[in-house]
This record gives C-alpha cells, sequence and structure tokens, in this order.
C-alpha cells in the first residue's frame, strides 16, 4: 500500500484527477471504477475542468461506479446515478451507453422474477457480468466510510464477496442523510463486493477531513479484518492512498 499525503483538500483533488487523466491519456479505453460521496466531488469538478479543454478524454471509456441505493428511481436527487450526471456524466463526452451504475429499482428483472429481492438478486449477477465481459476495472477509485466501508462493504462483508445487496448501518445513513431531506434515507444498497473492488488492476483510495481521521488511522495500522472493510485492501498488490493533512 502506497501512501500519499497531500496539503489539502484542493491538492487531493488535483492528485486524483492527475492520476486519471494521465491513466486516459496512455490508454483511451481505459475502464474505470467510480466513487460517490463528498470526497471525490474536487476531483471531478477538476476532470470537468480539464476536459472542456480536451474534449475527447471520456469518449472510449467504460465506468462503472461502486454502489447505489435499494428503492429510489435513477432520477431521484438522493442516486447515485443523480450523482454521476451532476458531477461528471453530464458535462463530459463519455457515451451515456458506457456507464454502467446498478439500478436500485432492478426495472429490468422485474417481470421476470417472482419478488423484488429476487430481481435485486439478478440486477447484481448482472452487474458482475458486465464487469466481467467488460472489465477488468483498469483503476477504481473509492471514498473511505467512517466505519471503514469501502463502496457500501459494511463491517462484516467478506472479503472475497460479489456484488450484492447490502443494510445499510445507521452511522451510514446517518452521514449519507444530507441529498434525502425528507428523511427517508435508503435502508439498503446494492454494492460491488470486497472481492470484485480487488480484482481492479489499481486503485487509489481518497480520503479527506478530520472525521475521517480514525478510520485512515486504523487503515494505516490494522491487519486485514472483517470488523474494517479498507483493510481487505492489505491483500491487493497496488494500492494507493491519498490523505490530506487533516487525516493524518
Ligand atoms: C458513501 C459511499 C461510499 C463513500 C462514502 C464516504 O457511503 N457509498 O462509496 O466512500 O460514502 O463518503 P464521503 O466522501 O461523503 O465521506
Amino acid at each position: 500500500m502506497k501512501w500519499v499525503a497531500v496539503g489539502d483538500y484542493d491538492d487531493l483533488s488535483r492528485v486524483a484527477a492527475r492520476i486519471m487523466l494521465d491513466a486516459l491519456a496512455a490508454n483511451p479505453l481505459l475502464v474505470l471504477g467510480l466513487p460517490t460521496g463528498r470526497t471525490p466531488e474536487g476531483m471531478y469538478a477538476r476532470l470537468v475542468t480539464e476536459c472542456a479543454r480536451d474534449y475527447r478524454c471520456f469518449r472510449d471509456v467504460v465506468t462503472f461506479n461502486l454502489d447505489e441505493y435499494v428503492g429510489i428511481a435513477g432520477d431521484h436527487p438522493g442516486s447515485y446515478s443523480s450523482y454521476m450526471r451532476r458531477h461528471l456524466v453530464g458535462h463530459v463526452d463519455i457515451d451515456p451507453q458506457s456507464v454502467h451504475i446498478p439500478d436500485g429499482l432492478a426495472t429490468r428483472f422485474r417481470d421476470r422474477a417472482s419478488t423484488a429481492d429476487e430481481a435485486l438478486e439478478m440486477e447484481c449477477e448482472d452487474y458482475e457480468r458486465s464487469i466481467r465481459e467488460e472489465g477488468p476495472i483498469d483503476l477504481l477509485y473509492l471514498g473511505l466510510g467512517r466505519n471503514g466501508h469501502i463502496g457500501f462493504n459494511e463491517p462484516g462483508t467478506l472479503f472475497d464477496s460479489k456484488t450484492h445487496v447490502i443494510q445499510l448501518s445507521e452511522s451510514t445513513r446517518n452521514a449519507n442523510a444530507a441529498l434525502f431531506p425528507d428523511g427517508n434515507v435508503p435502508q439498503r444498497a446494492i454494492t460491488m463486493g470486497i472481492g470484485t473492488i480487488l480484482a481492479a488492476r489499481r486503485v487509489i483510495l481518497l480520503a479527506s477531513g478530520e472525521s475521517k481521521r480514525e478510520a485512515v488511522r486504523r487503515l494505516h495500522k490494522e491487519r486485514e479484518n472483517t470488523d474494517f472493510p479498507a483493510s481487505a485492501l492489505r491483500g491487493h498488490p497496488d494500492v494507493m492512498v491519498i490523505c490530506d493533512q487533516e487525516t493524518v
């Protein structure tokens, strides 16, 4: 695990964006794994600015988002589909067909499944199949939950897990409540599994701000254990953790 400590959030966003732009320049057919949350917003803003200058940056890439809430449609303002449209997809030359985000309503499988949960299972299997067919993911970015979750893999998730439905912890729901002003924060999400994340060729984890200090300390200290999902990254050969001064 390589650690890069930068000055502040702007530096973190700049360094993270630069890594992606360099990777895109080296391989325009890149397969990307993309995160949501507040941490990567600055990176996306930089990418949008840079790609307005070089409008072909994203033309041939394929993207897979880490996760999506269950039970809300892609046009719900709190969904990660909306987030991606707001922060990246709506502003760069990416082919909408190449953007993959799990469907938290599993719409395509509703007719074939006997229950809503069965449809969600089918959605997860289909997402995993797409990653297998179009992957491997060349470069995958992660944020870090305060309890060490990566994607939405909460403590206790097995390290060989594939895309699955997960029950969100109370603390994770509280941390993500801002985009649900009516208070209806979803209870469940679809997330790439930890095994899916570990299959990416290269992983960049971003951590910023004082609220992540404890999680960063644990990532630095702890051996692999399922109580702290991000510790799974110790078993990956090419991980870079970029954190700012407030986290260290
Ligand atoms: C959510 C996302 C994670 C993200 C985490 C941290 O739980 N599903 O992928 O890493 O939030 O978010 P933030 O960057 O807002 O602290």
